[in-house]
């Protein structure tokens, strides 16, 4: 089929209770684009995608993926639609071995239904290796990882799916600096072979070196959206803690926000 974005939401509008936790959300990511996407604390980004990867469905609007929509998914749906999402939460089993945790729902199993022990083992230390993480034998129970290692961890297991689009919530909190320039190289060979991410970060000198264009979310709401190309880091800085102030994205760089003629016929 042919499409123009991998996925793309209309008018999603998530309710906790009263809590309006996203409104009428267009949010869209490119073929081959990575978009880095920030706000402040419980602005909704999480909740956006957990809907684009189906563990909660919008009570309003659709998920458009490769061209074909959806009222709801689920993250079955979504794996076979090509979507991974880490969490920013962890889901890895402690008492299970790290091999055992970049496979957990996939395991390999010969035509007797036997796990392929051997085989996940060498196949987990080969997306380990990706990202350096060698250190600890692929036979270490997870609990024995320091908090930067599990994210890696839950990371091989994205790069294990080979999806169109990797979804990182917030991958880079608990990571040492040589981790997180790991983390950014994948997302740099992510580009490389075609496929896109939408990667979340606090911080925005991690996000600002990979991703192609910015979306901000504010209090549930799309509020910006800008190229990297026009924008410096010290600018998404500034824009951030001007929204995070004001819900405003200052004046002079309004002449970039992508959000902008939209607004101004709303
Ligand atoms: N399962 C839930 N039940 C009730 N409220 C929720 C639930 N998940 C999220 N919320 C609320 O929805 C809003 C958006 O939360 P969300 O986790 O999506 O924000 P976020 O942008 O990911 O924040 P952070 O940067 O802190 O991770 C918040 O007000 C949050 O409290
Ligand atoms: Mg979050």
């Amino acid at each position: 089929m042919n499409y123009e974005y991998i996925v793309e939401t209309r008018n999603i509008t998530k309710r906790f209770g009263n809590v309006v936790a996203l409104k009428n959300v267009n949010f869209r990511v490119g073929k081959n684009e990575i978009v880095g996407l920030v706000g402040d604390n419980g602005a909704g980004k999480s909740t956006l995608m957990k809907i684009i990867f189906g563990i909660y469905a919008p009570d309003e609007g659709e998920i458009i993926v490769k061209g074909m929509k959806f009222k709801r998914l689920t993250p079955r749906k979504a794996y076979e639609l090509g979507i991974i999402l880490v969490h920013q939460e962890r889901t890895l089993c402690e008492n299970h071995p790290i091999w055992r945790n970049v496979f957990m729902g996939r395991e390999l199993t010969n035509r007797l239904g036997f796990l392929k022990i051997k085989d996940m083992k060498e196949l987990a230390y080969k997306r380990l290796a990706e990202l350096a993480l060698t250190k600890m034998p692929v036979d270490t129970t997870v609990k024995y990882l320091s908090g930067g290692y599990k994210q890696g961890v839950q990371i091989s297991r994205a790069l294990l799916f080979e999806a169109d689009l990797v979804i990182l919530d917030e991958p880079t909190v608990q990571l040492s600096l040589a981790e997180v320039h790991r983390v950014l190289d994948y997302v740099r060979r992510l580009k490389q072979r075609g496929k896109s991410c939408i990667f979340i970060s606090h911080n925005i000198y991690h996000v600002y070196p990979v991703a192609d264009r910015f979306v901000i979310l504010d209090r549930g709401r799309v509020v910006a959206e800008f190229y990297k190309k026009d924008l410096t880091p010290d600018d998404l800085s500034n824009i951030m803690i001007s929204i995070a102030r004001t819900g405003s994205v200052p004046q002079e760089y309004m002449k970039y926000n992508l959000l902008q003629s939209k607004q101004s016929q709303a």
